[in-house]
């Protein structure tokens, strides 16, 4: 059974939230940082039948996003719901920051850093706003911080607030839902199941995924790989019953052969696990046809890569991203 906040159903729950958002709101500009993830998502869509014009979108692209998402943000929300979006290009800044950056705690910490000040600078340039919408849901409040458990990772999507920006408050109409019930608020609002079904993904995106310091080259490797994986995946009809699936690229190459000769190329690990709460997970018994058509295609499709490796660990003792 999925867990549940929703008292009355999810019509009822829409109807009542845009009205909230409306009265919090006030007649003021409201701003929205979209990050292409569900619970942004969502929010930004129910802020938008609330306050309409009022609503602006904003979209920093740090290049960390799976292949193709950005461009279903901007066609989404700009092209298809005409909601007004500003998409900052930040790809090249990113990278820049985090050149030469390994420990998995600072690449964090400067995403989330950077994150803000991006943010801030083109939130700042739009003039006057009168509220930031958020899409922060039951369990953040929940887990955040009470249970005095030690910090594994640190999980945040962006470092903060923006400290810069005067606004008057904060709306957050999704902080009673249950993630499950987000997703259905999404459907119920018209978004598209390939946003309303996406899985959790780190803020701090590919940048944990690209292991050690990030570098150009492979992180398009990894776009790519990921991409193969995530396709394959859905065609064998797999992408629902699993939590979490996706490729990490560590920098420890490996020697293959390739066209007769040696090559030193790059490795792809594959991650696909059950769960339920992300604080365990086991790892997916995917049918060996699909892990082999899914290597295949890798290798085939990024020349780079000799080696491509399926992680069966649980966890624990292993978590679910490598970094
Ligand atoms: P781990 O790797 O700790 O991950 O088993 C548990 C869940 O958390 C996600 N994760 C993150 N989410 N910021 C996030 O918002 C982060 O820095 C971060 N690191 C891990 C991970 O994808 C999984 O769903």
């Amino acid at each position: 059974m999925s867990k549940t906040n929703l008292i009355g159903g999810i019509d009822k729950f829409i109807a009542e939230s845009i009205a909230d958002v409306r009265a919090q709101a006030g007649g003021e500009p409201v701003l929205c940082a979209l990050s292409g993830g569900v619970d942004s998502s969502v929010c930004a869509a129910l802020a938008h039948k609330a306050v309409r014009d009022n609503l602006t979108c904003l979209f920093v692209d740090h290049g960390l996003m799976r292949k193709n998402e950005p461009e279903e943000v901007v066609s989404v929300f700009r092209d298809g719901l005409s909601i007004k979006l500003i998409h900052v290009d930040a790809r090249e800044r990113f990278l820049t920051r985090l050149e030469g950056v390994s420990d998995p705690e600072r690449k964090r910490k400067i995403i989330g850093e950077e994150f803000i000040r991006v943010f801030e600078e083109e939130a700042l340039k739009l003039g006057r706003i009168g509220f930031l919408v958020q899409g922060t849901i039951y369990p953040d409040i929940a887990e955040s911080g009470a249970d005095g458990k030690a910090v594994v990772k640190s999980h945040h999507n962006v470092g903060g607030l923006p400290e810069k920006i005067a606004f008057k408050g904060i709306i957050e109409p999704l902080k009673t839902l249950y993630k499950n019930e987000v997703r259905e608020c999404g459907r119920a609002l018209g978004l598209p199941d390939t946003m309303t079904n996406r899985q959790p993904f780190p803020g701090p995106g590919l940048g944990v995924r690209v292991l050690g310091a990030i570098t150009a080259d492979r992180l398009a490797v990894l776009k790519e790989a990921d991409f193969i994986f995530r396709e394959e995946i859905a065609a064998a009809g797999l992408d629902a019953s699993l939590g979490q699936y996706f490729a990490a690229i560590p920098e420890q190459r490996s020697v293959g052969v390739r066209g007769g000769a040696r090559a030193y190329g790059f490795t792809i690990i594959l991650r696909a696990v059950h769960t339920s709460d992300f604080m365990t997970a086991g790892c997916a018994r995917i049918p060996y046809e699909v892990l082999e058509r899914v290597s295949e295609r890798i290798t085939a499709q990024c020349p780079e890569v000799s080696r491509v490796a399926y992680d069966i660990t649980p966890k624990p003792p292993a978590t679910i991203e490598w970094e």
